[in-house]
């Protein structure tokens, strides 16, 4: 059976429609003297787009079918995947509660209220604040028992398990349709935060691109923590999908200080490249810091193989960050 049968024995609702733009970047190709394209998850149709629709096609028809009415979620105050789980809750007419942390403890107005935070609240989430995500999911299930929340379900961080995941495998079956014929992508570079995007993607360019790899670069932990995570995803898939052998992890470890949710000098100037050269907008947390690894690998390799680099969304975030971007030169 191919990947794409085992695939649609999954439910899953369809939120994208259609396959995202695979697109060459012109600019940046000419730039660095090689092949490069990039995979516009960013253009997801809902909510402003991004990367978690592909996972809540997954969750939210498991919660649809397990008839939940209230989707408890959490993230940071400008989590993507807050205002994408919000978003798609609305859709389907459930209520959507969301445990939300400050990781940058920023009293920034518009950190606290505009980006991702705005969206949020006009797709009609209950925002509640808490001082730290420790530990989310026991975090969430106490949420739940102290509203006195029935018929939950409970969407884990970043969207991020096994069944979430799946939406990364189909994201892999794309490229493999969409690339052109005569590009074998080397290197295919994504953020890796909550480990389902980067899990989903490898095991299914494993069985369909076997000859390229997939690099996540870290942007929440370091790599002998985050190395785990994604082993943990890769492994349950490779269950789920009854496959014998599982990626060997590839991370770049040199892009997300100072920590999760604080932008840095190189993600800055990587978002101001892809502004500049070829009119595509990332963010300060997740693709800034992935496109800087990338930009680092490019200036720095002696080869001049293909690439792609996976946009995850999350440019809404800019507005949020306005001031520290401002200041970091
Ligand atoms: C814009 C963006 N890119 C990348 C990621 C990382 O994806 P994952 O959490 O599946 O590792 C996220 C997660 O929130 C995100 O919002």
């Amino acid at each position: 059976m191919s990947l794409q049968q085992q695939l649609s024995q999954y439910a899953k609702i369809d939120l994208l429609n259609a396959p995202t733009p695979l697109n060459r970047l012109n600019n940046l190709s000419r730039k660095f003297h090689r092949e490069i394209y990039i995979k516009r998850d960013d253009m997801t149709p809902l909510a402003m787009g991004g990367n978690k629709l592909r996972k809540l096609e997954y969750l939210m028809a498991d919660a649809l079918a397990k008839k939940a009415k209230v989707i408890v979620t959490a993230g940071a105050i400008q989590s993507n995947h807050v205002r994408q789980t919000a978003a798609v809750a609305a859709m389907y007419g459930l209520e959507c509660v969301a445990l939300l942390e400050n990781p940058i403890q920023s009293d920034n107005p518009n950190f606290l209220h505009n980006g991702n935070k705005l969206l949020t609240d006009l797709f009609g989430a209950r925002c509640v604040m808490c001082d730290e995500l420790t530990d989310p999911q026991s975090q969430m299930e106490t949420l739940i028992e102290t509203l006195a929340l029935k018929d939950t379900y409970i969407v884990p961080v970043g969207g991020s398990n096994a069944l979430g995941a799946l939406g990364y495998i189909q994201c892999a079956i794309e490229i493999a349709q969409q690339k052109p014929k005569h590009i074998e992508f080397d290197k295919i570079i994504v953020a890796s935060g909550s480990a389902g995007t980067h899990a989903g993607l490898a095991i299914g360019i494993q069985e369909l691109l076997s000859q390229s790899q997939v690099i996540g670069v870290t942007v929440s932990r370091k790599q002998q923590d985050q190395s785990p995570k994604v082993e943990k995803l890769q492994n349950e898939l490779a269950q789920m999908f009854a496959l014998t052998q599982t990626p060997e992890i590839q991370l770049w470890d040199d892009f997300f200080a100072p920590m999760y949710g604080m932008p840095n000098c190189q993600g800055l100037e990587a978002i101001r490249l892809l502004a500049q050269q070829e009119g595509i907008l990332l963010d300060p947390v997740y693709t800034g810091k992935a496109m800087a690894g990338l930009i680092h690998y490019l200036e720095t390799s002696t080869e001049n193989t293909p690439v792609l680099f996976i946009h995850t969304g999350g440019a809404q975030a800019l507005f949020a960050y306005s001031d520290i971007s401002q200041k970091i030169k």
